[in-house]
């Protein structure tokens, strides 16, 4: 099984800034506490291998699993650029043309200073091999990079993937069959903030 989570909620999370490399809330500290919970619910008793960013909030979210872990650098989040540690708000009212454009191109539109989706999808090369030959890896990392493993693992177009809704404190447990790959989803009872924000809308 490959299973993608997202780290828990974070402080940025709560609210509203993009980017940054935040410590978890209380809530989101929680949900690390309850993750092994999860993960044997859905792994049984299978020896995980577990990947993070090397950003805190996945690091702390991994904290209290029982196996090996190994950071990666091209697990972090798509880099925001000069809007990092903005909410969409102060980014809508700095930046209100490239607000648009990544709205009209999400998967295109490359912040100033920082990343597309089209980038962070040649960056996760390397994961995506080392995905494809290993087994039993539990991914923990952040919204945009968990949709482009997503759509590279359930076979969806990358440029579908940016708009994907991912919810915070769920566990993703894809397996591949000989056609497609099942999926079922875990959710902790841990309530937590939306970070999903619907086309124009802010
Ligand atoms: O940059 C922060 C988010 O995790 C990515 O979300 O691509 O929907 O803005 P977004």
């Amino acid at each position: 099984m490959k299973a993608p989570v997202q780290h828990g909620e974070s402080e940025y999370n709560l609210s509203g800034k993009i980017g940054g490399d935040a410590n978890l809330s209380p809530r989101g500290q929680q949900y690390a506490r309850q993750l092994p919970d999860l993960v044997a619910m859905s792994a049984g008793s299978r020896k995980l291998t577990v990947w993070t960013s090397t950003l805190k909030r996945t690091i702390q979210t991994a904290r209290f699993l029982p196996f090996e872990k190994l950071e990666w650098k091209a697990l972090d989040e798509l880099d925001s650029g000069v809007c990092d540690g903005l909410t969409y708000g102060q980014i809508e009212e700095r930046y209100p043309a490239d607000f648009a454009a990544r709205d009209d191109d999400k998967y295109n539109y490359r912040y100033l200073g920082g990343e597309s989706y089209r980038d962070v999808v040649i960056r996760l090369e390397p994961i995506i091999m080392e995905l494809e030959r290993s087994e039993d890896i539990l991914i923990v990392t952040h919204q945009a990079v968990l949709r482009c493993i997503y759509a590279y693992l359930k076979n969806v177009a990358q440029d579908q993937s940016p708009w994907m809704e991912v919810p915070l404190h769920t566990l993703i447990k894809l397996t591949p069959r000989a056609y497609n790959t099942d999926e079922e989803r875990f959710k902790a009872n841990i309530p937590a903030v939306s970070t999903w924000r619907g086309e124009t809308s802010t």
